[in-house]
């Protein structure tokens, strides 16, 4: 049994003022709770809020682990800092900085080297679903942004690009049907290995829809946006995902 994630990713807001909220946030027993920062939070959420089990990542690192690399911030940098975790591939790096799947690969390579989990994002555009293919795209995502062998703690969100704050999700038999098929490819490419790594759905995941999204077959989890930005919404998503566990 794959125990339930629930990751909160603040993209580009919040300033030290705003963990204030969090600094009660616990992670409820049968599911780990994430918080993915701006990498100028990371140390000051990693030594105020990491009581309780919470877990503090980043949110991209770069393929080296230093160099003349101006603005970037490596991955064993932000292990120094106290992270966990890592997001790598997350749409908005994919479409504003033109991320490919072999970029991807290679932080992927970089995070594990320092001992980081990796949170790989994938997931289809408007236009990719609307031309029927989404299963074409993920599974090509997968492919290329995977290392041959699944570094430890490894995590898969799936995130239909048109879903992300937006206010909208896909039934849910699209996701549990994308689940499904990124499953069968990753124990295609893994074994019982793969068989372990956890699988998010991203996307306007709210408390609203937050027991829904667990009901669906295959969803380990929830990689969370907007919503991550409130602790009591964060805490409402976790707990709707612990529910499930111990129902
Ligand atoms: P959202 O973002 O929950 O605001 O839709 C999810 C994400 O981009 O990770």
């Amino acid at each position: 049994m794959r125990r339930p994630l629930v990751a909160g990713n603040w993209k580009m807001h919040g300033r030290a003022g705003d963990l204030v909220g969090f600094a009660g946030l616990r992670a409820p027993e049968g599911c780990d709770l994430a918080l993915c920062l701006p990498a100028t939070l990371v140390e000051r959420a990693a030594r105020a809020l990491s009581g309780g089990g919470l877990l503090i990542g980043g949110q991209d690192c770069h393929t080296a682990a230093s160099g003349p690399h101006t603005g970037d911030i490596s991955a064993p940098m932000l292990a120094d800092a106290g992270a966990g975790l890592v997001i790598l591939g997350h749409s908005e790096r994919r479409t504003a900085h033109g991320e490919t799947d072999a970029d991807v690969r290679a932080k992927v390579a970089a995070a594990a080297a320092a001992g980081l989990a990796p949170l790989v994002c994938l997931g289809e555009s408007a236009e990719e679903r609307a031309a029927g293919r989404t299963s074409a795209v993920v599974v090509a995502q997968l492919e290329g942004s995977l290392p041959e062998a699944p570094p430890p703690g490894l995590v898969l969100a799936y995130e239909p690009v048109w879903a992300i704050g937006a206010g909208r999700t896909p039934e849910a038999a699209e996701i549990a049907g994308v689940m499904d098929l990124l499953r069968a490819r990753l124990v295609a490419r893994h074994g019982a290995a793969g068989g372990e790594v956890r699988m998010l759905y991203g996307g306007s995941v709210t408390p609203a829809n937050a027991a829904a999204i667990t009901a669906i077959p295959g969803v380990d989890g929830a990689l969370v946006g907007g919503a991550s930005l409130k602790a009591e919404s964060l805490a409402t998503i976790a707990a709707a995902f612990a529910a499930r566990v111990t129902a």
